[in-house]
């Protein structure tokens, strides 16, 4: 329970909205006054009972001030003081009106109960069974990405932990240490833990790079056959340095690059004498719009994507499914142009922490266009660029809707204290798996082994459910 408090308090500082902070240096001052009176009273022992009474009205006065933000909650109801309430409790997601979009459902469960434990420590337990469902449930659209037709992923956070365990030493022994512009710690053991839960019996990757998520895959599945699309041969990077270059691999590679979107997918399968295209994995670290890829997927029929660049609103260079399903009717969604609004100041203040927000000036297109990236759709790393109406821009969400049952959005391996990554703003991240403050599991886990660097590439990395139905 302490190590939870403490965490809380440690992600306050990093939320730069210092005001639990405050209240904590001003009880500070008050006990150093307190320990100045008491050594004097000391010396004067008939003055003990003023003592006892003193110590009495300090602990009464700092109750008030840690209960203030549960008095916010029971007085009123509105949204905002229920954010605010929020704020204060978890430091993820203090974005205030921005929220995190379409919250993981098995991090909201740990959130609720952390929290629930948190508030039955310092509250009376009848204020929590009357206010539970207000505490518990700020929103009933948070889970609406998730549990389309009640699905969700198998795996739990549990499940991520033992993963993380068994991926750390296998990660130490990459053969690209560097993998500066490619994949780092979070994403790769993404794409190792997805692969290896599914099993599919055939891995499909489009962009590979110097070969570091070829690697990745086949320490996954090691006798599984993969196919790799790529302009670029990885072998070419050989000579420079560090690549990996696969033995069971196909290469659709240099000059016999095919693009993700023309080749013959029956003929690859059939090669791999692969019947269920359920059966097969695909990854994307391509660049390339991912709606046009979705839909490329779906005509060969592929059930299980994973994106690694979901970028998030405003930032990127090429249209993503975070930026697609950001949409006003999904919590955290949808966005203000007004440069005096809430969500305005909060973008200006966290962009001074986080090296990827953006404030409003840089999420804001003309005419206050402010989805994809300045109201454009971006593609083929930001060389193709055209801008799309906010009609489309909805109607491509509600069409992703309804060809997908799951968006899972991979959660950040640590939160920012531990792993002292700089770049995205833990805000519009899902609940890391290893929570700030919790740096005796870190160390366990092997992650203070890691170079720091390696944790500075998330970018919201999605595993992607295709309907049954669509084929
Ligand atoms: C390719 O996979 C087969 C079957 O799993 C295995 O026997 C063979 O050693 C692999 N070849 C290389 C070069 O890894
Ligand atoms: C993306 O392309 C647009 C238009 O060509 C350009 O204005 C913008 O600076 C580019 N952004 C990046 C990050 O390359």
């Amino acid at each position: 329970m302490l190590e939870r408090v403490h965490s809380v308090r440690r992600g306050a500082q990093f939320s730069g909205e210092g005001d639990d902070g405050n209240d904590e240096s001003k009880t500070r001052k008050n006990i150093s006054m307190a320990m100045r009176a008491s050594n004097y009273l000391t010396r004067t022992t008939y003055l003990w009972p003023f003592i006892v009474l003193f110590l009495l009205l300090l602990f009464h006065f700092s109750l008030i001030i840690h209960s203030r933000n549960f008095v916010c909650v029971s007085s009123s109801s509105d949204p905002l003081s229920r954010m605010r309430f929020f704020a204060v409790q978890d430091p993820d997601s203090d974005f205030g009106s921005l929220g995190v979009p379409w919250y993981v459902q098995h991090s909201e469960r740990k959130i609720g109960s952390t929290l629930k434990n948190y508030v039955a420590d310092v509250t009376p337990t009848d204020f929590v069974n009357t206010h539970w469902n207000l505490i518990y449930n700020p929103c009933s659209s948070c889970y609406f990405w998730l549990s389309k037709h009640g699905k969700t992923v198998e795996w739990t956070s549990k499940d991520l932990l033992k993963g993380l365990e068994e991926f750390v030493p296998i990660y130490e022994t990459r053969p690209i240490k560097n993998n500066m512009y490619g994949m780092g710690f979070d994403h790769s053991f993404g794409l190792w833990f997805i692969a290896r839960w599914l099993k599919p019996d055939l891995m499909i990757e489009s962009g590979v790079f110097k070969g570091h998520s070829t690697w990745v895959l086949r320490q996954a599945m090691p006798d599984k056959p993969i196919v790799s699309l790529s302009p670029r041969h990885p072998e070419k990077y050989l000579n420079k340095g560090p690549a990996y270059v696969d033995g069971n691999c196909t290469y659709f590679a240099g000059k016999d690059f095919v693009d993700f979107g023309s080749l013959n997918w029956r003929s690859v399968m059939k090669k791999h004498r692969i019947t269920d295209p359920s059966r097969i994995l695909v990854f994307f670290d391509d660049h390339q719009n991912e709606l046009k890829r979705l839909k490329q997927a779906l005509k060969a029929g592929f059930r299980h994507l994973v994106f690694e660049d979901n970028y998030d609103t405003g930032t990127g260079d090429h249209y993503s499914f975070r930026q697609i399903c950001d949409q006003f009717y999904i919590r955290g969604g949808g966005h203000s142009c007004f440069k005096d609004s809430d969500e305005a100041r909060i973008r200006s203040t966290r962009k001074k922490f986080w090296e990827k927000a953006v404030d409003i000036e840089e999420l804001c297109g003309p005419s206050e266009a402010w989805w994809g990236v300045r109201g454009y759709m971006r593609d083929v790393f930001n060389h193709s660029n055209k801008p799309i109406t906010y009609t489309q821009h909805f109607k491509n969400s509600r069409f992703v809707e309804s060809v997908l049952d799951v968006y899972w959005e991979l959660p950040p391996v640590a939160g920012p204290s531990l792993t002292h990554q700089t770049r995205y703003d833990p805000a519009r991240a899902s609940t890391p798996i290893v929570e700030d403050g919790r740096f005796r599991l870190f160390q366990r886990l092997g992650l203070t082994r890691l170079d720091t660097s390696v944790f500075n590439g998330y970018t919201q990395m999605v595993y992607l459910q295709v309907s049954a139905q669509i084929s």
